[in-house]
């Protein structure tokens, strides 16, 4: 209930009682929460980097001057070096206030109420909250029990209406991928459509499509800032696509979205490849590592491309996250994602953090068997 505005207000002027409301489809959108409440533990429940970002970055944040910061960010010469990093044009970069920014400014630009959204599933929670806040039709495409990306599902999702089809890849909470001639086929096979393939998970698996953009006309590619690179906190994505599409991605995004700090932060996080080659190393040697500690446990897993891993709990899921959050390790509840009941996520940090989650996994497992 809203409270009658009275300040200002003179006697006898009307009291508007009801509150302006939203857009229908702004009312039938589900509440999103990530759950990032104290997490001062072991982070291995957002994908991001579990340790810091390289020495570099943060001496470029330690020489930010007060003059910088009265300065409205000016984004395109750092757009210009990261298409240079990229081996793209300025005009087919776009740097964004993360990849959730990528998502909703793309999403606004392209979807109109006739248009469909095709998201295999399960996948990114953010997908379906920026399409559901538009007019178009979710189509979800569920991935089978082995959540591989469901490829054949797809092509035969695919309609007239398809306008936007989003792809992670690596997926989350899978890990799972799909192959370059997958995604050529599926431009393919819908040009009316953008092909958004997020690339947030590329530097753990080393493959990308960022080569086919401006050669494949409807392939947009994302990447963020936030994983590898170690900078959830500041907030710095990028799209990548032909100069035809990303001018309507330009129309909707403001031109101070990323800021300063950020746009200082992004030369020494590119130039510093030394930093982000030893973290992935490190990652990838845990994820081993981490993985025969969960076959040791006798804990079905899914084979992971990314830097976590998606691991069968069952019914007491639940129990499980509380139990490793009180010893100090922080993993995911996917229950509620399309075909994940009873599977949580867990993120891969570095080997010695990996050791702790092992032992602590392990005790939480015998604390609970001890129960039944
Ligand atoms: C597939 C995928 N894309 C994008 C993001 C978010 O990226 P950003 O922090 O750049 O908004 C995530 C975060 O978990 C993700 O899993």
């Amino acid at each position: 209930m809203l409270k009658p505005f009275a300040p200002g207000c003179a006697k006898g002027d009307p009291v508007i009682e009801t509150a302006p409301t939203p857009r229908a489809r702004v009312q039938a959108m589900k509440e999103y929460h990530p759950p990032l409440g104290c997490r001062d533990s072991l982070r291995l429940d957002f994908n991001e980097n579990t340790l810091a970002c390289s020495p570099k970055v943060r001496e470029a944040l330690a020489a930010i001057s007060t003059g910088a910061l009265t300065r409205y960010p000016e984004r395109e010469p750092l757009e210009l070096l990261v298409a240079a990093h990229l081996h793209l044009a300025q005009s087919q970069v776009a740097l964004t206030n993360g990849v959730d920014e990528a998502i909703h400014v793309l999403f606004e630009a392209f979807l109109e109420s006739s248009d469909e959204v095709l998201l295999p599933v399960p996948t990114y929670t953010m997908y379906e909250v920026y399409a559901s806040a538009t007019d178009a039709r979710i189509v979800p495409v569920q991935a089978a029990d082995d959540l591989q990306f469901p490829f054949e599902s797809l092509l035969a999702a695919i309609t007239p209406h398809t306008k936007i089809i989003a792809i992670a890849n690596p997926n989350s909470p899978s890990g799972s991928m799909a192959t370059r001639a997958q995604i050529v086929e599926i431009a393919r096979r819908a040009p009316h459509a953008v092909l958004l393939v997020d690339e947030a998970y590329f530097h753990f698996c080393g493959e990308t499509v960022i080569d086919l953009v401006g050669i494949v006309p409807n392939l947009i590619v994302a990447r963020t800032f936030s994983k590898a690179y170690g900078l959830a906190g500041l907030r710095l994505g990028l799209l990548a696509g032909p100069v035809e599409l990303m001018r309507w991605v330009r129309r909707v995004l403001s031109p101070y979205s990323v800021n300063s700090l950020a746009l200082a932060c992004l030369p020494p996080a590119l130039e510093d490849t030394a930093y982000l080659d030893w973290y992935v190393g490190e990652v990838l040697q845990a994820r081993a590592d981490f993985e025969t500690a969960l076959d040791a446990c006798k804990l079905r897993r899914w084979p992971s491309r990314a830097n976590f891993v998606l691991v069968e709990i069952g019914a007491r899921h639940a129990e499980f996250v509380r139990l490793m959050r009180s010893a100090g390790v922080l993993v995911r509840d996917r229950s509620s994602d399309p075909g994940c009941d009873g599977r949580v996520r867990i993120t891969i940090g570095t080997r010695q953090q990996m050791q702790q989650a092992s032992a602590t996994l392990n005790q939480v497992l015998a604390a609970m068997k001890a129960q039944l």
